[in-house]
């Protein structure tokens, strides 16, 4: 497996985000779709009402959400409910994620994340002990699927010294129209300034510590992707999406690296490996 040409990595390393063209095959591509699909339809809404928005935060109370790291859990998208708690439009369009482990307990998702090709990235990227977290689908869906307000992985994953990459699979093209990811070249040479951290012992189950710079409209930069292609996000780069507006879904399947060499992945993140468990790892698989 070729892994990054010198080329790419210095593009990753300067700007903190790099589009690989072509990695997955159509098969690939189509194999995950499938896999969602089925998973979506075996899923009852009733008994999965997290309610996902990166706007307001509402799921900062929620231990389904604090839970669902090492399971398959469903995330709705907040206009999908109406105030009696019914659902208002199809399974399918109201979801926002599933996740958070589709990498251990879901074959497709499985083989994928942990195929010789993307163990040949983390090689290139010089990664040593890499675990792999936060499995998880994205819908977007068309005309619901919310906008991302700007932020950097490392906020929900924090660790030290900082070796978050996220690998991000486009399973439909992400066009300016759908709500591609748009990023901030070379801020992932910034620092961390805000945290999303677990609290013990209060009504309160987690929150947010710090605030993040503004970045002006004109330091951003839109990635659109085809499907098939992998973006890889650097855990400290700015990045975000708008809404999707338009008529086609933009889903995508996403997860996270993180060093387990060297490097202390922070107990204050919300995603922890269950008591005597430990994170999978990338290249033992
Ligand atoms: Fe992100």
């Amino acid at each position: 497996m070729s892994g990054l040409t010198e080329e790419q990595i210095n593009k990753f390393r300067s700007e903190g985000l790099l589009v690989v063209p072509g990695f997955l095959s159509q098969d690939e591509v189509t194999a995950i779709k499938s896999a969602c699909t089925q998973l979506v339809q075996e899923m009852d809404p009733q008994k999965h009402r997290g309610i996902f928005s990166t706007t307001n935060h509402q799921q900062a109370s929620d231990t389904y959400f604090l839970e669902s790291g090492d399971k398959i859990r469903y995330f709705f998208e907040a206009e999908a409910f109406d105030r009696e708690g019914n659902l208002v439009m199809d399974k399918f369009s109201a979801l926002n994620k599933m996740g958070h482990s589709l990498h251990t307990l879901q074959d497709d998702f499985r083989r994928i994340s942990f195929s010789d090709k993307v163990q040949a990235i983390a090689r290139s990227l010089e990664m040593k002990e890499p675990a792999i977290v936060q499995g998880m689908y994205i819908f977007k869906q068309p005309g619901v699927g919310g906008k991302v307000t700007p932020h950097q992985d490392a906020t929900f994953l924090y660790n030290d010294p900082q070796s978050l990459v996220g690998f991000w699979f486009p399973i439909d093209d992400a066009t300016l129209k759908n709500g591609c990811l748009w990023y901030v070249p070379g801020s992932h040479k910034s620092e961390v300034t805000r945290r999303f951290v677990r609290l013990q012992g209060g009504e309160k189950l987690l929150e947010f510590r710090g605030e993040d710079p503004v970045f002006p409209d004109s330091e951003w930069i839109s990635a659109p992707v085809n499907k098939g292609d992998l973006v890889l996000i650097h855990g400290k780069v700015f990045h975000k999406s708008e809404r999707n507006a338009s008529s086609l879904p933009r889903h995508a399947y996403t997860f996270h690296t993180i060093e387990m060499e060297g490097c202390t992945y922070s107990q204050e993140n919300w995603l922890l490996p269950p008591e005597g468990k430990e994170l999978p790892r990338l290249y033992s698989q």
